[in-house]
């Protein structure tokens, strides 16, 4: 099919399906185990319904906000997945070209194929591009890392907090990472075995003996602002707060991680609560990744709280199937939607998009 009848994030996945190698369909596709998570991240967007409201100004809908200081055309993101040249021979040159095209943000994946230095380098007068950290064993490493994103003008570090081990995803598992150099598809020079799948094959430096006393340490080696990417419950929320963050992605990695763990957006709202009891909601900001996929996702992530919401897979396949206009496509669609949700709902700013908007009967919290 061509690009025209792209109609939603949806139809991007079967392109993508068709056009991928089984290797790198398996990689992208994949989740932990039984794929419960994975599942459930886009499914629990449906025991949300929306209230709406009518009779309001809705001529002009303006979806821009601000995200750790970055002025942005929308409240979403590109978040960071490895591995890109595995869909597209750019690799995630191809993002930060579509986000630059959108104004919207790019997360660097620290597993990008492509060097650190091509992706700042490919970025966009004023666009801005946020970095996504694997903690190294050899700190060194990642201080090298840290100093280096902030002096290429990175606006924000997300250390990721899941993958202390990289998660069983048996679709990948299966088919025995065969690209004839791993090493070729990323820059890390991390040793690989090659017979248990790609992840596991390009994530044997990870660090995990990473715990809250390690963000002191980041706090002195950096400026940026530090998210932790990862978080899956209140309780860390409320630590990662106190311990000097500057906010959290509530994130299960796609589903890839623990099976079970819950999902970003169900977690939200007692998040949110759990922030506001203890005073600590401010100057504070949650992020959701997971599942999100239509406009009405984003609005409900908004207005439980959420400052942004990240897309990953619906940007790998977009990309792996048309390239930048591939991406660019997608994010316009999302856009489109979002504007249409926001009419619908009396909602003409992302200001006025209220946690009262959303009927939450069905969230287990509730
Ligand atoms: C990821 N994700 C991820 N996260 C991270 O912190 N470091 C990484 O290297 C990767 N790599 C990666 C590869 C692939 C192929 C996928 C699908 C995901 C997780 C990613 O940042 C994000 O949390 C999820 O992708 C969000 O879920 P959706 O949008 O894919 O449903």
């Amino acid at each position: 099919p061509n690009l025209e009848e792209m109609l939603n994030s949806f139809d991007f996945e079967g392109v993508a399906k068709s056009v991928l190698k089984p290797e790198a369909w398996a990689y992208y596709s994949s989740g932990a185990d039984d794929e419960i998570t994975l599942r459930e991240n886009h499914n629990a967007f449906h025991r949300l319904w929306l209230k709406p409201r009518v009779m309001v100004d809705v001529e002009k809908v303006d979806m821009s906000t601000t995200l750790l200081g970055t002025k942005t055309s929308m409240p979403l993101y590109i978040t960071a997945t490895a591995l890109g040249k595995l869909g597209h021979p750019d690799g995630e040159k191809v993002l930060t070209l579509a986000s630059a095209e959108q104004d919207i943000i790019q997360m660097i994946p620290t597993l990008a194929s492509c060097s650190f230095n091509e992706l700042v380098g490919a970025r966009a007068q004023n666009q801005t591009q946020w970095f996504q950290l694997y903690v190294n064993k050899d700190r060194a490493i990642t201080e090298k890392l840290v100093r280096h994103a902030e002096a290429s003008g990175v606006k924000g570090l997300f250390i990721t907090v899941d993958a202390p081990q990289l998660g069983r995803r048996e679709k990948d598992m299966r088919q025995k990472y065969s690209a004839d150099d791993p090493e070729q598809l990323i820059e890390s020079k991390a040793k690989v075995t090659r017979s248990q799948g790609a992840a596991r094959a390009i994530s044997t430096f990870i660090d995990p003996s990473l715990n809250w006393n390690d963000v002191k340490w980041f706090r002195s080696i950096t400026k940026m602002p530090i998210l932790l990417k990862g978080v899956q419950t209140a309780e860390d929320a409320v630590l990662a707060a106190r311990h000097g963050c500057q906010g959290i992605v509530l994130s299960n990695h796609g589903g890839r991680q623990l099976d079970f763990a819950p999902s970003g957006i169900e977690i939200l709202p007692e998040v949110m609560e759990a922030l506001k009891a203890e005073g600590l909601d401010k100057n504070f900001e949650v992020y959701v990744d997971g599942g999100i996929r239509r406009g009405t996702d984003i609005f409900k992530a908004i207005a439980l709280g959420a400052k942004g919401v990240g897309i990953g897979r619906p940007a790998l396949y977009a990309m792996s199937s048309y390239g930048v206009d591939g991406v660019v496509k997608l994010v316009q669609l999302l856009k489109d939607e979002l504007e249409m949700v926001m009419r619908l709902m009396g909602t003409p700013t992302v200001a006025d998009i209220k946690p009262e908007m959303i009927d939450m009967r069905n969230i287990k919290s509730h």
